[in-house]
């Protein structure tokens, strides 16, 4: 378990981008924490840390579901937040994106844990106020040990 506190949406960026560069193929990732908490803005930095050029806009995928950048891994970001059912994630092509060998990144990832891979990273966000967010990251499992070496002191908070 790893955690921060970050003091603006752009130190919620920057843990993104260090969790980025440490992605490999195959990760899954869920992201959990109410409207508004960070997980896009996160997501932001780790698609830049995964390599995707800066100029692909990185937002919710709320009503497309999915949106697939290319870095130096794919990344498949899903968006569960408008799903009501568990087995609405395989009609949105989840299972193909699982077995594509990139990288899969879940928001309102929490809302159906039990159709998940039971290896994934877990990071979950709680508002503290405005702008600061507790930001922890758990493996589910020790394939996942690569994101808890990220360089605390490349940390400027
Ligand atoms: N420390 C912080 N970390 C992240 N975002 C912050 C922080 N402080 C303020 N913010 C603001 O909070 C908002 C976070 O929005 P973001 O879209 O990342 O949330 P989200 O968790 O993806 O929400 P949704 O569930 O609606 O998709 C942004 O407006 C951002 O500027
Ligand atoms: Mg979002």
């Amino acid at each position: 378990m790893s955690n921060i506190l970050t003091h603006d949406a752009e130190a919620t960026r920057k843990l993104g981008y260090l969790l980025g560069q440490c992605a490999q193929a195959g990760d899954v990732i869920v992201c959990a924490g109410a409207l508004g908490a960070g997980k896009t803005t996160l997501i932001q930095g780790f698609a830049a840390g995964l390599g995707v050029d800066e100029g692909q806009y990185v937002r919710s995928p709320t009503f497309t579901l999915m949106q697939i950048y290319r870095g130096r891994h794919a990344l498949y970001h899903f968006d569960f937040y408008r799903l009501t059912r568990a087995d609405e994630v395989w009609d949105i092509g989840f299972e193909d994106c699982l077995e594509a060998g990139g990288v899969v990144v879940m928001e309102w990832g929490d809302k159906f844990l039990s159709v998940l891979p039971a290896a994934r990273l877990e990071i979950r966000f709680d508002i503290l106020s405005a702008d600061r967010r507790r930001i922890v990251w758990t493996s589910t499992q020790d394939s996942y040990q690569h994101y808890h070496g990220v360089d605390m002191a490349a940390w400027a908070l």
